[in-house]
């Protein structure tokens, strides 16, 4: 893959978590957090937090003029109607977001969401030029006994790259990990970013994928991150559980360098 190494993302799903004035704080703590640790060099990522929508205005404020980047944790696929309790990436880019995540796998098992509808919501983000998808694929433990697992990313990344997604990012995140402190190995997760890597030259050319960041994401700590990032084709991490206390998640952050 290319010599270069790709500028690490790392990304907090808050998912329905946090109220105002934590929200608030945390951006606080976090700003002081990474203000310090780029102020030595000790850090140079990029960092997104997907806050649920109605904290986006509160976090969108205090970040604001930071490095720190906001995002949605879902959109609709169409631009207004009559759909409630949807958002569109119109208003979501209105609301200070740069990236919506794409086909978490909450949102594919809890709300019946196939590959062919995260697809067009990858589409819609890709239309509206200012947000990036970041497109979250991964088996469940069925699927991995079953030795589908490439299978099943194959389908769940060539769905949602249908409809020319623009520029994206993609977490693998095996079902089996999140939420559960089972973490994928190193060698596991290197193993799946290595094929999405492979299927995404052999979809968009080799200089598309290989500036495509690919984050792991499952059950991450700031005890697991340093020896998941060391691998190859692991360019940073989408953080549930670990997100929620900032200085975790900046612990998570100063691993990945
Ligand atoms: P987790 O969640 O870190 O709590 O496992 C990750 C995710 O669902 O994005």
């Amino acid at each position: 893959m290319s010599a270069e190494r790709r500028r690490p993302l790392i990304a907090a799903n808050w998912k329905m978590n946090l109220l105002k004035a934590d929200a608030a704080e945390y951006c606080r703590d976090l700003r002081r957090g990474l203000a310090a640790a780029t102020a030595t060099g000790e850090v140079d990522a990029r960092v997104v937090i997907f806050p649920s929508f109605p904290l986006i205005p509160v976090v969108a404020r205090e970040l604001v003029d930071s490095e720190v980047e906001v995002g949605g944790q879902d959109l609709h696929p169409e631009e207004r109607g009559a759909h409630t309790g949807d958002v569109s990436a119109s208003q979501l880019a209105d609301a200070g977001c740069t990236w919506v995540l794409c086909g978490h796998s909450e949102r594919r098992q809890n709300h019946g969401e196939s590959d062919e509808w995260v697809g067009l919501k990858v589409a819609a983000a890709a239309r509206h030029r200012q947000l990036s998808p970041l497109i979250c694929v991964g088996e469940t433990r069925a699927e991995r006994q079953e030795g589908r697992t490439f299978e099943v990313l194959a389908r769940q990344l060539l769905a949602a790259l249908a409809g020319g997604p623009g520029p994206f990012a993609l977490a693998y995140e095996p079902v089996w990990a999140i939420g559960t402190g089972e973490t994928a190995t190193p060698e596991i997760a290197q193993e799946a970013h290595r094929f999405l890597r492979q299927r995404i030259t052999e979809e968009l050319g080799e200089v598309t994928a290989a500036a495509v960041p690919i984050l792991y994401g499952g059950s991450v700590t700031p005890d697991n991150a340093a020896s998941l990032i060391a691998q190859p084709d692991i360019d940073g991490f989408l953080v549930g559980g670990a997100s929620l206390d900032p200085q975790k998640f900046l612990a998570i952050i100063r691993c990945s360098g």
